[in-house]
């Protein structure tokens, strides 16, 4: 059996990311998240193909725009976006194996305006000039950053008058959640659960106008469960390729996140905030 690979992380104590995305290219990873999320395009997390459409339609009222995907893992839901749109792409994500994956998925891609990927802690400023953006998205990332008041701020700086955040957190607070469900939800590194309405408020204090608030935590019940059967039935190659402890703590984790999603105590919300033309 396959010891599993420990990888140093910076995302938080535990080595949750850097361990997978050393093995997202694998065939098995790629079959699970075919069968899961019915296109494989390296996502991670709790984006329906029906929200990447949502997106590349919110993206594409920027035409030929500047897109920066703040947390942007393996690159490819952006890289499809950018595609799709015609956009310039920049992502950014703290993990060097995930930028390793999406600069060899961009170069593959041959997108028309070209994309860079950037390592950089995103919970910090990130290293681009004002106003330099069309688009900020960041897709199920949030809950790794500690502070909105900082992180929204360097967002509605970087991005041009009128432009767009589309931003969702799959961690608000909107029921009781018991410790030992909490252990295991939290088990991915840095995380950081905000109460029901608080984004909202951050996002105004930080100077954006709300456009859109919708609850999609259907989209985790639905997505956490197709992963953990798809990962079940293929229980024999997953244990070869992940090893037991890591294969029966990632099922809990998506049983309990389901369990989470479906009962409504821990929700998603897609948000879609706008600058001001005028500040
Ligand atoms: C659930 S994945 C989402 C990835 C991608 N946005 C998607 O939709 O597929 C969360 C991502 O956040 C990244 N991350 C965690 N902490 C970070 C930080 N402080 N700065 C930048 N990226 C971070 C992880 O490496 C991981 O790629």
């Amino acid at each position: 059996m396959t010891v599993m690979k420990q990888q140093s992380s910076k995302a938080g104590s535990f080595t949750f990311y850097g361990v997978q995305y050393s093995r997202f290219g694998s065939r098995l990873a790629a079959e699970v998240r075919l069968e899961a999320y019915g296109e494989d395009l390296g996502q991670q997390g709790w984006r329906s193909l029906d929200e990447q459409v949502e997106i590349i339609g919110l993206v594409q009222e920027s035409p030929q725009g500047k897109l920066l995907d703040v947390a942007c893992g393996s690159g490819g839901p952006s890289i499809a976006i950018a595609a799709a749109t015609g956009c310039r792409l920049t992502g950014v994500d703290i993990e060097e194996a995930a930028i390793e994956h999406a600069r060899a998925l961009a170069a593959a891609a041959h997108l028309p305006l070209g994309a860079t990927f950037v390592v950089a802690d995103c919970s910090e400023q990130l290293p681009f000039d004002r106003e330099e953006f069309d688009v900020v998205s960041c897709i199920d990332a949030i809950i790794h950053l500690a502070s909105r008041r900082e992180v929204f701020a360097d967002w509605f700086r970087l991005l041009r008058p009128g432009g767009r955040l589309i931003l969702t957190d799959a961690c608000v607070l909107t029921g009781i959640v018991s410790k030992e469900e909490l252990d295991i939800r939290a088990s991915q590194g840095k995380f950081h659960i905000v109460p029901a309405a608080f984004n909202e408020l951050m996002l105004e204090r930080a100077g954006f106008e709300l456009r859109l608030c919708r609850d999609t935590t259907e989209a985790v019940s639905n997505l956490a469960l197709r992963l953990y059967h798809a990962r079940e039935s293929r229980r024999c190659a997953m244990l070869e390729e992940e090893g037991v402890g890591w294969f029966e703590n990632r099922q809990a984790f998506l049983k309990t996140t389901a369990e989470l999603a479906v009962t409504g105590r821990l929700s998603r919300f897609l948000y879609v905030a706008e600058k001001p033309i005028h500040t």
